[in-house]
């Protein structure tokens, strides 16, 4: 059997997790108690990052676009927000885990935004895996977001265009600060990046399975290490180029 290579992990990655509904649905169960049993694959996939020694991870747990589905169903996520993370920060905190969260988070309900807010404050000094929780995020709106701040910056003659570069961009991201995640799974069997991290996964290794999130584990997450530690990361230049480095 194929082993990990320890020292060529991604520091950064990112994860759609995907599935949740489908899979209750083959249980024949509603779509809640999917996204119930998607937290228990959060919480071991943290566990493996954690052990693995991951710098980083962001799950894309809410997107704009999912603020149209059934009311039932939106309510429902929502306070299993609050309860999953005000249930798991003083675990997440013993483990040194920071928690972070990017998106719009303004049209979160009040007591998402108050359990985020705390969430964020109380792990801030933690040094462990970095956990960011993308929750009404969309790629598009981080995009438009960051336009608007250089653009005002440029308007009150704080920046010129000239001086408009890759890192100035990155800075004015909700993710500001973090690197780019090297590798993004997608789980449950489809092939699109649904308005995740568009900027950032510029040149991330792409890794697809059909697996469920509910049923995703440490297992699936370390074949997902081995397929991206298979790969060749070129970043437009040759192989020769590569190997000479
Ligand atoms: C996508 O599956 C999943 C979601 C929209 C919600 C994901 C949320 C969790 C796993 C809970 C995480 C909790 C915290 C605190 C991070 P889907 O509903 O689109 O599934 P389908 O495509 O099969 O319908």
């Amino acid at each position: 059997m194929e082993t990990l290579d320890l020292s060529r992990l991604p520091k950064h990655i990112a994860i759609i997790m995907d599935g949740n509904g489908r899979w209750a649905k083959e249980q024949g169960q509603d779509r809640l108690f999917g996204h119930y049993h998607g937290v228990i694959s959060v919480r071991k996939v943290v566990e493996a990052a954690t052990e693995l020694g991951i710098q980083y991870l962001t799950l894309y747990a809410f997107s704009t676009e999912n603020w149209d589905r059934p009311e039932p169903e939106v309510t429902g996520l929502m306070t299993l927000f609050v309860e999953t993370i005000a249930k798991e920060v003083p675990d997440l905190h013993n483990n040194n885990i920071k928690l972070a969260f990017i998106g719009n988070l303004e049209m979160l309900p009040n007591e998402a935004k108050l359990a985020l807010a705390n969430a964020t404050e109380q792990t801030a000094n933690n040094t462990g895996l970095t956990l960011i929780i993308a929750l009404s995020y969309s790629g598009r709106w981080e995009l438009i977001e960051a336009t608007k701040k250089i653009a005002q910056k440029v308007s009150n003659a704080e920046l010129s265009i000239n001086e408009i570069t890759g890192a100035v961009f990155s800075d004015n991201l909700a993710s500001k600060g973090l690197p780019d995640p090297e590798l993004m799974i997608r789980t449950s069997g489809e092939y699109r990046i649904s308005n995740f991290l568009l900027y950032q996964l510029a040149y991330a290794e792409l890794y697809f399975t059909d697996t469920r999130w509910p049923e995703f584990r440490k297992e699936h997450l370390e074949q997902a290490l081995l397929e991206y530690q298979s790969r060749e990361r070129r970043f437009g230049k040759t192989s020769d180029q590569i190997n000479q480095l």
